[in-house]
């Protein structure tokens, strides 16, 4: 008691470590609580990505200009637009899995969770174990159902036997295909069907426990009945996740999307290149029935692209 009623500054360790805190250091950066930034209206979950002015580079080329967007907690975001026009480009910058692309420079701001994805203190591959991605072409390892879901787990630590199991019955659970494989879990993934294959990737990258899933044209190797499990699967998942998703099929963007960017590229005839941008970005239903852009509302009703 008497303690606390003296007037002495607390000079707790507590205290003096937020007072003279070091910068944090490598990779810890994205290691802190995740705290979600409040959205402004109302209807609107928390945002997960602030994209601010962002401007992707390929050597000299600029491929995308300024792209502005939010994208939102538990919604599923879809990019649409022509070929060519930036979608794959903007939706690796989630990740950074353009850091693996030789002459890639991003600039702008691009933040995740209120933290800058490119401050030179975020791991990147922290983001990617958070920021999972599914690819355009099922790529499951020629290795077991089993060990292609166990991969992640396997390398972050999860080691048992049992844990191990419970992992990835959850998240074969989770991707829609626990029932079709629980008795050949030992059997390789290069015999399953293109449809389950790309489920079997959405579960191994739900093994590795992100908060965000992105999708690049998912459904574009896998015929209408594989496409529609892989679409009722997105709805599933997005009480649990974030999900991004890059689809060249309108159709697709309207049945799953909650909010919908649509990108074009405008072309320099001197230089005979384009670069991507974003037209317009707004929720689904509008996008759809009552675009505010024309080259928007001729894209999507079919006029052009
Ligand atoms: N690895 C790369 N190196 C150089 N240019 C690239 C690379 N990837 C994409 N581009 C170029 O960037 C532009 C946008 O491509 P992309 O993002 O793939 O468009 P989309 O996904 O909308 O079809 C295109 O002009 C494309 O040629
Ligand atoms: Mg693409």
């Amino acid at each position: 008691m008497a303690a606390e009623s003296t007037a002495v500054p607390d000079t707790s360790a507590s205290a003096t470590s937020v007072s003279s805190a070091a910068p944090p250091t490598h990779a810890s950066v994205l290691r802190e609580p995740v705290v979600s930034t409040p959205s402004l209206v109302a209807d609107d979950g928390p945002v997960v990505f602030d994209v601010d002015q962002l401007n992707v580079y390929y050597r000299d080329f600029r491929a995308v200009r300024d792209v502005s967007l939010q994208v939102h907690q538990h919604e599923i975001t879809a990019f649409i637009g022509p070929s060519g026009c930036g979608k794959t480009t903007v939706l690796r910058c989630f990740n950074r899995m353009n850091d693996l692309i030789d002459g890639c420079r991003v600039t702008g701001g691009l933040a995740y969770h209120g933290v800058d994805l490119y401050d030179d203190r975020v791991d990147a591959v922290e983001v990617r174990k958070r920021i999972g991605m599914v690819f355009q072409k099922p790529n499951p390892f020629p290795k077991s159902i089993y060990d292609n879901v166990a991969f992640g787990p396997k390398i972050n630590g999860t080691k048992k036997k049992g844990e191990l199991d419970d992992v990835v019955e959850s998240a074969l659970t989770r991707a829609a295909l626990w029932d079709e494989v629980k008795d050949r879990l030992g059997k390789s993934a290069m015999g399953m069907s293109g449809g389950q294959q790309q489920r079997l990737c959405i579960a191994r990258t739900i093994a590795g426990d992100p908060e965000v899933v992105l999708m690049d044209e998912p459904c574009s190797a896998l015929d209408p009945i594989a496409t529609a499990r892989i679409e009722d699967l997105m709805q599933e998942l997005k009480s649990d996740y974030t999900i991004v998703i890059v689809t060249h099929n309108m159709q697709q963007a309207a049945r799953v999307s909650d909010r919908t960017a649509f990108f074009t590229a405008e072309v320099h005839s001197e230089t005979d290149t384009r670069t991507g941008l974003l037209v317009e970005y707004d929720r689904t239903d509008k996008i759809f029935s009552n675009p505010s852009d024309e080259r928007t509302e001729n894209y999507v009703t079919g006029r052009f692209g």
